[in-house]
């Protein structure tokens, strides 16, 4: 028999897992402009699959992801999750990455009774979906307020609004009725207009130009990340100065190169911190620099969660009753209850389940983007 895999320095204590390894799918977008999240993604279920491993799996045996590219698009994201679910009979899914993708993959899940846990999907509506389909990525109804709040305790005086989102996306569909919401009825400012586009735009002339003639204080954007980082680079090109706030889809590292210096000062609110304190936080953070050379990101944060609660939902599963002695179906089944049915400690923090599979997660963030003058690096800085 090969050797067992030794501990690295930053391994938890305890013996590393050995046996038939407990196959988990990640569907996630590799590749296409969707890629710019699941890349991220990516890169935190894989420090997940490590870190976990070395900490003796579940009850000794190890997990171990079988990826599968969804690309950006709903047809993607059906076929992956039926190769997952038919030819690597996966004890569950982590994915899609765009609620888009999961409201048309989601009922495949579910009909085939195997247990979806949603990484990054936050548009109204998605645990909804079916029994199978849980969630660890707060929806935008607890996240994109909070972006709206900071941006008016740093500028008080900010009253005109403009808001605008990409009409082809679910997920910025439903963000930015959250977002218009909290400016028209929470804070009674005053929304001076909405613009679409679509995430497969490049040129936002059009949006800039109508921006630039209502003037406001503050634009606010929901749309993916290639869309919106050019929608924010020729904002600024053509001289708009006022606040950017933007949704989850600008709540990515790789968001830096598409806008370059004109990402500097986007307010976004976060659903996860890698300054966060708790142990499990901490030794994900390490582990993920280590890996990457850079702090994560909400994504990868996120994607880490939804395997952690995999791994901890199969061990609880497997104390009750043996899971190497379980039919598949019955399997996945009894997974999906257990998900639910748990408490996690995470570095998201304590999180658990409603009964109809959406997160309860009680804190929040917002950060700020700075970039370096010449454009060529950035970063999120919290606020305080
Ligand atoms: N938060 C984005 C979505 O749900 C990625 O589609």
């Amino acid at each position: 028999a090969p050797a067992a895999a030794q501990p690295t320095a930053a391994a938890p204590s305890g013996a590393a897992a050995s046996g038939e390894p407990i196959p988990i799918g990640i569907a996630v977008a590799q590749t296409s402009n969707v890629a710019l999240f699941g890349q991220e993604q990516v890169a935190g279920a894989q420090v997940a699959e490590q870190y976990f491993n070395q900490k003796g799996g579940v009850n000794g045996r190890p997990i171990k992801l079988i990826l599968q590219d969804t690309g950006g698009d709903e047809a993607g994201a059906i076929n992956a999750f039926n190769t997952l679910i038919n030819n690597y009979k996966v004890v569950g899914i982590v994915g899609p990455t765009l609620s888009q993708q999961a409201f048309a993959a989601d009922p495949i899940a579910d009909k085939a009774g195997v247990p979806v846990i949603a990484p990054s999907n936050t548009a109204k509506g998605i645990p909804q979906i079916g029994d199978y389909i849980a969630r660890i990525s707060a929806p935008v109804s607890a996240v994109a307020p909070n972006a709206v709040k900071a941006a008016l305790n740093i500028n008080p005086n900010i009253k005109k609004v403009v808001v605008l989102f990409a009409q082809n996306d679910a997920f910025s569909k439903s963000e930015t009725v959250v977002f218009q919401q909290t400016v028209t009825n929470t804070f009674k400012l005053d929304l001076l207009g909405v613009q679409t586009f679509q995430t497969t735009d490049t040129d936002f002339t059009t949006q800039a130009t109508f921006v630039l003639g209502a003037n406001p204080d503050m634009v606010i954007i929901s749309g993916l990340a290639a869309d919106s980082g050019n929608l924010v680079k020729q904002l600024r090109d053509l001289g708009y100065k006022g606040v950017i706030v933007g949704g989850n889809g600008l709540n990515t590292p790789n968001l830096f190169p598409v806008c370059k210096s004109a990402c500097d000062g986007i307010l976004v609110a976060q659903a996860y911190s890698y300054q966060s304190e708790s142990d499990v936080n901490k030794a994900f953070r390490e582990a993920f620099k280590a890996k990457q050379n850079k702090e994560p990101g909400q994504f990868s944060g996120q994607a880490f969660t939804a395997v952690q609660v995999f791994v901890e939902a199969l061990a609880a599963l497997d104390k009750q009753s043996p899971i190497a002695s379980a039919d598949l179906a019955q399997l996945r089944t009894a997974l999906n209850k257990q998900i639910l049915a748990g408490t996690y400690d995470t570095p998201l923090g304590a999180i658990s389940f409603t009964p109809e599979g959406d997160i309860n997660q009680k804190q929040f963030y917002v950060a700020q983007v700075k970039m370096s003058p010449d454009g060529t690096s950035g970063a999120f800085e919290f606020i305080k």
